[in-house]
């Protein structure tokens, strides 16, 4: 039986200690198979580490959101600044031209199965198989994990499913941390759903960026790509991008805060300068000024 009384209180995070036996520039993969390596150069620069992912998946459960409401006009435009594209399997087959993936990683979002008509959206399915996966090119599943939900198990069991099914072919997977309307948004949460999903064996896990992030980076064992979350202004959006790569994230996994942007054109690129180019907030707001002035 777990001693919770036991396990309530870690601290000794090694904050800023590199994870020991790194060969491989995303953390915790050093021992992933050959295809898998590739697949995580594709999604995480060499250079730097880290990666832009732009996060279009939303209408998989909410519909035509705002600034989604054409993915054939409001995704392709920022094509060339990130490094990988995040979509549903009909939003990428019906609006992204396959010619401007390019170089680029393909993100595929495997879950499904709630809707905001539900009250509980932790009840999901895994709706794209491996097959698919592989027709599709992709380089990374997602799925979302509901750590403290009524469907906390079923959620755990498809993570556990994508994971299997990548691993034989090569795939990585990425877990990604659901907050429903009563869970917490807090270091406390985040850790341990974050832990969880590592354990269980995902290559990379998305979450949110959250006080005392510093210790949910360094308690979980892969890369960290954090969700921008609801728009919020774009100095604020840059910020929280700029603090979360300085306490470790591996890049971001951003859509509201992209494509809801006054001008989404501006702001990836901006995003990109944080991300890639060490640029600091300030720097990053500049150059959105610019180009939004141009
Ligand atoms: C998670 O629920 C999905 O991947 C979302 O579509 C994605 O996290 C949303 O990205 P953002 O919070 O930056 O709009």
């Amino acid at each position: 039986m777990a001693d919770k009384d036991g396990i309530l209180n870690p601290k000794d995070y090694g904050i800023d200690i590199p994870q020991a036996n790194s060969t491989f520039h995303v953390k915790g993969n050093s021992h992933a198979s050959w295809g898998m390596k590739s697949r995580l150069s594709k999604i995480f620069n060499p250079r730097s580490g880290n990666s832009l992912m732009l996060a279009f998946d939303h209408g998989y459960f909410l519909g035509p959101t705002s600034g989604l409401e054409r993915l054939d006009l409001k995704i392709p435009p920022l094509a060339e600044y990130i490094d990988c594209f995040m979509g549903t399997r009909g939003g990428l087959t019906s609006c992204i031209d396959p010619s401007i993936t390019g170089d680029k990683a393909i993100a595929l979002r495997v879950s499904s199965g709630s809707s905001i008509l539900n009250d509980d959206l932790s009840n999901e399915i895994i709706s794209v198989d491996i097959e698919e996966a592989i027709r599709m090119n992709a380089d990374l599943m997602a799925t979302q994990v509901f750590i403290g939900a009524p469907h906390q198990k079923e959620s755990i069991d498809n993570l556990s499913k994508v994971i299997n099914t990548g691993n034989r072919y090569g795939i990585p997977t990425m877990g990604v941390v659901a907050v429903g309307k009563e869970m917490a948004r807090t270091a406390e949460y985040f850790r341990l759903a974050t832990r969880i999903i590592a354990e269980v064996g995902a290559q990379v896990v998305k979450c949110y960026y959250c006080d005392d992030f510093e210790t949910v980076v360094a308690a979980c064992p892969v890369p960290i790509v954090i969700a921008g979350g609801k728009k919020i202004p774009e100095y604020d959006a840059m910020d929280m991008c700029y603090k979360a790569l300085q306490l470790g994230a591996a890049g971001v996994d951003m859509g509201r805060n992209i494509f809801q942007s006054d001008d989404p054109f501006a702001m990836v690129q901006a995003v990109r300068g944080i991300v890639h180019d060490k640029l600091t907030t300030k720097e990053a707001y500049e150059l959105y000024e610019t180009i939004k002035n141009r």
